[in-house]
């Protein structure tokens, strides 16, 4: 059963759609076997494919017009990516919750999904949320990205309690860390007082050869050069692994805590309530 991680903060720009790229190449480039889901309208569709017109996307997944396996296209040997197209956040039926929660549980050929959420609190996000095991925060030191992390911890809480989903804030990290860090560092300081238990160490500075890299073929850890990148996206990577297997130990027995039943147990969530929510 694969672990799924989604990627948010309510700020746009904070690399949400960066990291989803390279951390799966990463993950995938250790041997794991990595889907990559695209709910943000097309941003990491375009990395990961540029010049491609996909054929189907997770748009038909959400409305139930083909299966997740029937979509999912090729990025290298171990990732394969569910792609979206640019109409994604229109017109969804209310089911996308339930929907996309029990196709990533049944799709067992991935180790991990992990999950490019929208800023915005769309439906998608929720479904993100309501799908993942765990959360995990990009955070760009700047006021408005902290704003972001408190928004979307509270979402994660509510939708945690009020649905019964398993999702945990897995950790918070930051990016786009600039060379000159000296103005940033009252943001990290608030970051990690207000946050002990989420705050990680590793981060991802700012490097001018991530700016829209194209990872049709390739990957910064298949081609030569972005090596403060590759440093930082292999430290992060093995952050999260780690994290996620310390984490596996202490998981509270829940109604979702057993592999078995846990897109089952998602089936029961009043779909009223998530529209009204
Ligand atoms: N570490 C980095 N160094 C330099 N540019 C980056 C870095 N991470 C992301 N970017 C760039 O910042 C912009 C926003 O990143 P993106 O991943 O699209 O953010 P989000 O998905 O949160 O909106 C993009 O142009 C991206 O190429
Ligand atoms: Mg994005």
């Amino acid at each position: 059963m694969p672990i799924i991680l989604s990627f948010w903060n309510t700020k746009g720009g904070v690399a949400k759609t960066t990291t989803v790229a390279h951390l799966a190449a990463f993950l995938a480039a250790q041997g794991k076997s990595v889907l990559s889901v695209d709910l943000d309208c097309c941003h990491l569709t375009e990395t990961l494919l540029p010049n491609t017109d996909v054929a189907w996307s997770i748009q038909d997944v959400l409305h139930n017009i083909k299966t997740l396996e029937q979509i999912t296209v090729t990025v290298s040997e171990k990732h394969q990516l569910a792609p979206a197209r640019m109409e994604l956040n229109t017109s969804l039926p209310s089911e996308v919750c339930v929907r996309l929660s029990d196709q990533l549980t049944q799709f067992s050929w991935a180790d991990y999904i992990l999950i490019d959420c929208p800023s915005a609190m769309t439906l998608p996000t929720r479904a993100a949320l309501m799908a993942a095991d765990y959360l995990f925060i990009p955070c760009q030191p700047s006021f408005h990205s902290i704003n972001g992390v408190q928004q979307a911890i509270e979402m994660t809480e509510q939708i945690r309690t009020r649905f019964h989903c398993p999702v945990q804030i897995g950790g918070i990290f930051l990016t786009l860390v600039p060379y000159h860090q000296q103005a940033t560092l009252p943001y990290q300081q608030v970051l990690q007082e207000t946050y002990p238990r989420w705050m990680m160490s590793e981060r991802i500075r700012y490097d001018p050869s991530l700016v829209n890299f194209p990872l049709f073929g390739s990957s910064i850890f298949s081609t030569r050069g972005n090596e403060r990148a590759k440093n930082d996206y292999q430290l992060l990577g093995q952050a999260i692994q780690d994290r996620l297997k310390t984490d596996a130990g202490k998981k509270k027995p829940s109604l979702f805590a057993t592999a078995g039943n846990r897109g089952a147990a998602r089936r029961f969530v009043p779909l009223k309530e998530i529209l009204s929510f």
